[in-house]
């Protein structure tokens, strides 16, 4: 297939739920934080390959509102590890186009990590190659009671009609509201559950899921992914042409 076909059957948004990061660890004898470094690396090479691939949205679960059951110590070093890649990243993401975002509830991180979440947003606000979305503290039922807290306060405060309320009124209260609904949801680690993730916005996604855990996801994988969507027919709920 040439380039140029290529090109135009990929998805404009790919959203990724990146697992397996523990059992590939565990398979090593490591400890799962070696998994999620490793997982890390994985994470800078899909987001270097997007321009390249033609992606122009990527949006990745890097922990969800169910993650804090975890032992305290690995909530910790994930923690830890999100500090990190935001610090050593900040540059190369700002040189080479991304623009950042991060969704989720962001009044259970600690601050430290905040700021710097909310300095990487404004750094890289005026790129536009790549739009990639960090789900931190996400999860989707939570997004939908956030964004209706919202609409209610909003009614209350008579800002907002209940007769207007209609689809889109809902998109613009949630996390995502500047960006277009995922085309194609990816999950690694043969897994096949929604885990929560962009329930609503994901309503006429593709689903692609692979066996491979996520540290060995390469950009390989992901390239060959993109081409079976191509063979794909989105009907939107309509009969075949
Ligand atoms: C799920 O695998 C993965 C996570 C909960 C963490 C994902 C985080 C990363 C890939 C680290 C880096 C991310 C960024 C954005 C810098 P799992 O631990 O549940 O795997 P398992 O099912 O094999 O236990």
């Amino acid at each position: 297939m040439a380039a140029k076909d290529i090109q135009q059957v990929t998805p404009e948004h790919v959203a990724i739920i990146m697992d397996g990061n523990g059992r590939w660890a565990t398979r090593r004898g490591m400890p799962r934080l070696y998994g999620h470094r490793s997982g890390a690396r994985r994470v800078r090479e899909v987001v270097r390959a997007c321009p390249d691939l033609g992606v122009r949205y990527l949006t990745l679960y890097a922990f969800s509102t169910e993650n804090w059951k975890r032992a305290p110590t690995e909530v910790e070093g994930l923690m830890a590890l999100f500090h990190r890649y935001i610090t050593s990243e900040t540059t190369e993401l700002i040189d080479s186009g991304v623009r950042v975002r991060f969704i989720g509830d962001r009044t259970k991180l600690d601050p430290k990590l905040v700021s710097l979440m909310t300095q990487l947003e404004a750094d890289t606000k005026p790129n536009d190659l790549l739009h990639l979305t960090i789900a931190l503290n996400y999860g989707a039922r939570d997004e939908i009671v956030r964004a209706s807290a919202r609409m209610a306060e909003a009614v209350r405060s008579g800002c907002l009609l209940p007769d207007d309320i209609d689809g889109d009124t809902i998109c613009g209260y949630l996390d995502t509201a500047d960006l277009p609904d995922p085309d194609l949801v990816i999950r690694t680690s043969g897994e096949t559950r929604v885990s929560n993730f962009l329930l609503w916005q994901s309503a006429y996604a593709e689903y692609a899921f692979t066996p491979v855990l996520w540290p060995d996801f390469t950009a390989a994988d992901f390239g060959e992914i993109l081409l079976s969507y191509g063979a794909r027919e989105r009907r939107y709920g309509a009969v075949a042409q």
